[in-house]
């Protein structure tokens, strides 16, 4: 189902989308980001964290493979798969993060997640792609999404 499509036409636009995302998403949110490099996931996700009230600076966590931001509104588990293979990302078990229960429920926002070899049930999918003069962001509801998510992307 689709939730949203947008058009930001620089950077900072997608930022602030993030910011909204970061002020209003509840616990147990699973942000999907698919896109080429250089897409704007992890700019995405910078605002995210500022929305949250994080102040630590969120990097890609290329090679730590997973980031856990605590200090926020709702803690941040940030997980960025480009370089790994499948084996490696069954491994990090992103499960326990969505799913919440060993972890403090959190939002969790995994870029290249093309590379999952399984989902998690219930997520929202954000696919980005730059067009000619702008990002051009669909956002989907896949599976049993609560309303309460839907409703941060409402009239954004
Ligand atoms: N509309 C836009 N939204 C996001 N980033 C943009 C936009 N236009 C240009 N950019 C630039 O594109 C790059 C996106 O990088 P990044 O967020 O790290 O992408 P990814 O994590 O998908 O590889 C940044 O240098 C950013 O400044
Ligand atoms: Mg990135």
């Amino acid at each position: 189902m689709t939730l949203a499509v947008l058009s930001f036409p620089d950077a900072d636009a997608t930022r602030r989308f993030g910011v909204q995302l970061g002020k209003y998403l509840p616990p147990l949110t699973t942000l999907l980001l698919e896109g080429d490099l250089g897409s704007g996931k992890t700019t995405l996700v910078q605002g995210i964290g500022e929305g949250l009230g994080i102040a630590e600076a969120i990097v890609s966590p290329t090679f730590t493979l997973i980031n856990e931001y605590l200090e926020g509104r709702v803690p941040l588990y940030h997980f960025d798969l480009y370089r790994l293979h499948p084996d490696e990302i069954e491994e990090l078990q992103p499960e326990v993060y969505w799913e919440g229960t060993e972890v403090r429920p959190g939002i969790t926002a995994i870029e290249w997640s093309e590379r999952l070899s399984y989902l998690p049930k219930a997520y929202v999918r954000i696919r980005l792609q730059h067009e000619d003069t702008a990002l051009q962001v669909e956002v989907s509801a896949v599976g049993t999404v609560s309303d309460d998510i839907k409703a941060c992307f409402e009239g954004v």
